[in-house]
């Protein structure tokens, strides 16, 4: 029998793993310095360096239904958003501490307002918790493999009380699952070395968050991180491995499955520049059909893409990420059933582009256009029919074309009339065709 968290992973990510697609927001006081949410820790600035973007902090264009709006027209059901980052800013109003927006210029609990405006817009809700704090004096500093002191003895552990610490941030976790509705996704960010697991109570922080929210999914960070995985690989996944792995801006080659070949929900959290936060100067834009590619490419491997955008201080979110979503959008209205509810296919990948599959129905994802007849292999005899799924017009399956006679346990595809001749396709970014199987 399998094991009794494998079996709980499974039903309580079954909305999760049809969901396929979610918004990852990265936003807080490294927005202003926009250099990334590690600035703190990458230039070793210590606390009060720091202070000045704390006073600073305003959240003036703040309006979360904006970017419920833009995920919605994306095509995105879920959404995530740092409720706090490693630098220990918290976007929602603890009682445990004073470092939170509620004490900025912005005045506002922001974690309630974005979760208020996805619920209406009927987008799934998650946070992003970290469970490092580069703010908190009872989180080792000298010697940390993170921390921003870490290289100095003056900012020595000798009096800092790590469980004093635990206690802390399960009490801001507990805030979180006891005083705002009901959260869909947790995920914690992250375990290294010894500080991992055990060393969070994470067994104590688990029972706790389920007793409260007991349908919430968590990622596997608890134990892993980028990279890796903890237990959640294994046959005997601990209580608190999580529910789905995160690999971090790689898609896995072959999908994740556990050691016994079981599917584990997993999703692919990717930038859509080269960094989380904000960053002015990063304009390294991928583009529209890269992204749609590599959604698709995570459904035909069984997972999910978590797909970032990072506002800027006032809380804007960049207009080049806007304008890529709305065209990944644009896209998938057309197209979204190849992509909500399917996963893997039983047919290897094709040469020209992917598959992705829902029961009977197998959807050809052509990314790159043929000069002949499009080869469906070794699938003689198993299609009823084919049509293109933006528009439901015929696609031909010309089996018995004279050219094609010699290739009995293949299937073809014709586009276009004639010979074959599939250039160019319908959608240069991805033509899907919709194959009905028998
Ligand atoms: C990380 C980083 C981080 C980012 C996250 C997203 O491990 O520490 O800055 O928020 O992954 O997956």
């Amino acid at each position: 029998m399998a094991n009794k968290n494998i079996e709980q992973r499974r039903a309580r990510t079954e909305w999760f793993r049809k969901a396929r697609f979610g918004m990852f927001i990265h936003w807080g006081l490294y927005a202003i310095p926009s250099r990334g949410e590690w600035v703190r820790s990458v230039e070793k600035m210590s606390r009060e360096d720091y202070q000045q973007f704390f006073d600073e902090f305003k959240a003036e264009e703040y309006n979360p239904k904006e970017w419920a709006s833009l995920a919605k027209k994306a095509g995105m059901k879920y959404a995530i958003l740092t409720a706090k980052h490693h630098d220990g800013f918290c976007l929602w109003d603890t009682k445990l501490t004073d470092y939170k927006s509620t004490k900025t210029q912005a005045g506002r609990d922001l974690v309630r307002e974005f979760l208020d405006a996805f619920r209406a817009e009927g987008i799934r809700v998650g946070l992003y918790f970290s469970l490092l704090d580069w703010h908190h004096e009872d989180f080792p500093h000298y010697e940390d493999r993170h921390h921003p002191m870490c290289d100095d003895k003056n900012y020595s552990n000798e009096k800092r009380d790590f469980s004093r610490y635990i206690n802390f941030m399960h009490g801001q976790i507990r805030e979180l699952v006891t005083n705002y509705g009901k959260l869909d996704i947790m995920w914690f960010d992250f375990s290294y070395g010894k500080m991992a697991g055990d060393a969070w109570k994470a067994q104590e922080l688990i029972d706790m968050v389920r007793s409260f929210q007991p349908d919430i999914i968590i990622d596997n960070r608890l134990e892993g991180s980028g990279e890796q995985s903890g237990t959640i690989l294994t046959d005997n996944p601990s209580d608190f491995a999580g529910d789905f792995a995160c690999p971090e801006q790689m898609v896995p080659p072959e999908g994740i499955v556990s050691e016994s070949g079981d599917n584990v929900p997993w999703e692919t959290c990717l930038t859509l520049n080269c960094n989380w936060g904000y960053n002015a100067a990063d304009q390294h834009w991928k583009p529209a059909d890269m992204v749609i590619h590599m959604l698709v490419e995570c459904v035909s491997k069984n997972g999910n893409l978590l797909l970032n955008v990072g506002p800027d201080p006032k809380g804007r979110i960049p207009q080049a990420s806007v304008k890529i979503l709305e065209e990944v959008g644009c896209w998938l209205e057309k197209n979204s059933q190849s992509i909500y509810s399917c996963g893997l296919s039983d047919f290897p990948k094709p040469e020209w582009g992917r598959f992705t599959q829902n029961g009977k129905k197998l959807y050809a994802h052509i990314f790159q256009p043929q000069s002949g007849a499009i080869c469906l292999m070794n699938m003689d005899g198993k299609l009823n029919k084919a049509r293109l799924l933006s528009d439901g017009s015929e696609v031909r399956i010309p089996k018995k074309e004279w050219n094609l006679s010699e290739y009995k346990e293949h299937e073809f595809l014709y586009l276009k009339p004639g010979h074959g001749n599939n250039y160019p396709l319908p959608d240069r970014i991805d033509t899907v065709v919709e194959i009905s199987l028998k």
